[in-house]
């Protein structure tokens, strides 16, 4: 039995679609708060379990039987450490045959983000629980909104330099990995760099608006002050903007940009850049 977290969300829903190409439903068990959203998943024949990583009784039902838990990180930063705590303990007292975390491919201690993720790998490996970690770059999905923006006014503004970028992944790509290493058996403690195969740096955002829309797009380097202005002029939630520039921040680091062939190694098939991905979309 496989038992997947988050399974509804973006990412979630993906790896069932790829295991559901792999494995039988009977096989495939998923967690959510609210089992309606997951009708057509019971349909199929995909066991639905209501469980909140805030209730460790539910989570411990819900593992229970599993040989395989894919645990996808929470989605409020804030909490990750109790709700995390929580999921491993439960998954520790059903003694899952191994979980397979989704966690971020780099270790800064001066960052919240990647803080939390690293501390989830301590807890796991503290588990004792046998383990795989799936260590997501940023997804590109968000970014782009920032090439229609370029593409309208024929600037991608931000305060990070030239040079620093992130080898962008997709969701589709990291469910494509994250199936594999659920169904295949030799993945016991191992760390997988899940990014995308180009870093994609702020030059290569205005080369990317600029070859959608046919004008000209310059990168224009803000300071933070602008940043978060533009942020605010744009009517992003005041709740977000800390969050948004924080991931800003660690783009303008230069950290994001290191570039694993990972993905191709566990599917067969290279991962698809941003500039392809963007293509793909907008074009
Ligand atoms: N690398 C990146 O760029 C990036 C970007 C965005 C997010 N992320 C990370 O990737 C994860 C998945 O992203 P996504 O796009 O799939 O997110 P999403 O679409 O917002 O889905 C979030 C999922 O988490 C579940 N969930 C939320 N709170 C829960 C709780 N208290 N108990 C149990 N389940 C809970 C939801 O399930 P129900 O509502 O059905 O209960 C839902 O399935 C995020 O949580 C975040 O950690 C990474």
């Amino acid at each position: 039995m496989i038992t997947i977290t988050g399974a509804t969300g973006e990412l979630g829903k993906r790896i069932v679609q790829q295991l559901l190409l792999q494995v039988d439903p009977a096989q495939l068990g998923i967690l959510t708060r609210s089992p309606a959203k997951a009708a057509a998943l019971a349909e199929k024949g995909v066991t639905v379990h209501q469980g909140d990583y805030d209730y460790p009784e539910a989570l411990l039902q819900a593992f229970r039987g599993s040989d395989v838990l894919m645990f996808i990180s929470n989605t409020d930063i804030g909490r990750r450490k109790e709700q995390h705590d929580r999921v491993v303990a439960a998954a520790t007292e059903a003694k899952v045959g191994r979980i397979v975390y989704t966690s971020f491919v780099q270790y800064d201690p001066e960052s919240r983000l990647a803080k939390s993720h690293a501390d989830t790998e301590s807890v796991i490996r503290a588990s004792g629980l046998p383990h795989t970690f799936l260590r997501n770059n940023f997804y590109g999905e968000p970014y782009l909104v920032e090439i229609e923006l370029a593409m309208k006014s024929g600037f991608y503004r931000t305060p990070t330099d030239s040079d620093a970028g992130v080898s962008f992944t997709t969701r589709d790509d990291i469910a494509r990995a994250a199936a594999a290493v659920l169904v295949g058996d030799h993945h016991t403690g191992k760390v997988y760099e899940l990014t995308g195969p180009e870093n994609t740096t702020p030059t290569t955002f205005a080369e990317i608006a600029g070859e959608l829309s046919g004008k000209t797009v310059l990168h224009q380097q803000t300071t933070w002050e602008e940043l978060r202005a533009d942020y605010v002029e744009r009517g992003m939630a005041e709740e977000w903007l800390g969050l948004s520039v924080m991931l800003e921040q660690m783009i303008a680091s230069g950290k994001l940009g290191r570039v694993s062939n990972d993905i191709e190694l566990l599917t067969g098939k290279p991962g698809k850049s941003f500039r392809e991905y963007a293509k793909e979309q907008l074009g």
